[in-house]
């Protein structure tokens, strides 16, 4: 009997698997470095890049304060600091706060407005045929020239109010002309020599 003569079921199995050392071919090698090394530059590159966009990004504080060249926006400080007397509509409350919508002294010459704001009324002032016995607080300390100036600028253009905008040099006007003036207007009848 042949020895070496391989049964039916023999010559049906494959080959025993043989190791061999099968060099990795050198083009896979060139590839594989060349990706290690794009890799390295990448994550070298791609970390600079971002430090360098995150320099230039603002911090919190800067987003959450406006930029102080922002102009003064009278919108907000009117919300802030006039809302609980004149109301948001500008109508007041009859008898107790004057209305600023369509009134007199809103849209009439900026001096006396002007006035108003920096140093206040205690005393009686009529208002759209209304009489008021009230107290104007006073903003001349509070508000800077062109704080006043965008306030008085955002009442003059609401609630139907088409008045000309008031700017900064005018309220600074104002201050000097009156910086004696210590205390509240008494009324409407001081007030009319700004009318
Ligand atoms: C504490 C309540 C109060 C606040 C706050 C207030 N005012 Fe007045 N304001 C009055 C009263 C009261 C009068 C009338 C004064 C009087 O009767 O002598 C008046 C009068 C006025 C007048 C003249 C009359 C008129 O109705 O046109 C103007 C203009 C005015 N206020 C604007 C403002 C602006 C702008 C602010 C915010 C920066 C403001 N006021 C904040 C109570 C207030």
């Amino acid at each position: 009997m042949n020895p070496f003569k391989r049964t039916a079921a023999q010559q049906r199995e494959n080959a025993d698997p043989d190791e061999q050392v099968k060099p990795v071919p050198f083009v896979l090698l060139i590839l594989i470095a060349g990706l290690f090394t794009w890799g390295v530059v990448y994550l070298a590159t791609g970390e600079m890049s971002a430090k360098q966009s995150w320099g230039d990004q603002r911090t919190l504080a800067d987003v959450a304060a406006p930029p102080k060249s922002a102009k003064a926006d009278g919108g907000a400080l009117f919300a802030a600091n006039c809302v609980a007397c004149h109301q948001a509509t500008g109508a007041g409350v009859p008898n107790v706060f004057p209305p600023l919508a369509g009134s007199e002294w809103v849209n009439g010459k900026p001096d006396a407005v002007i006035q108003i704001l920096l140093h206040g009324i205690d005393g009686d002032i009529t208002v759209k045929g209304g009489n008021y016995h009230g107290q104007m607080p006073n903003f001349g300390a509070k508000f800077s020239d062109e704080e006043i100036a965008a306030v008085l600028t955002y009442v003059r253009s609401q609630w139907g109010n088409q008045s000309p905008a008031i700017d900064g040099a005018a309220v600074k006007q104002g201050r000097e002309a009156t910086k004696a003036h210590d205390q509240s207007w008494s009324g409407g009848k001081e007030l009319a020599q700004f009318q």
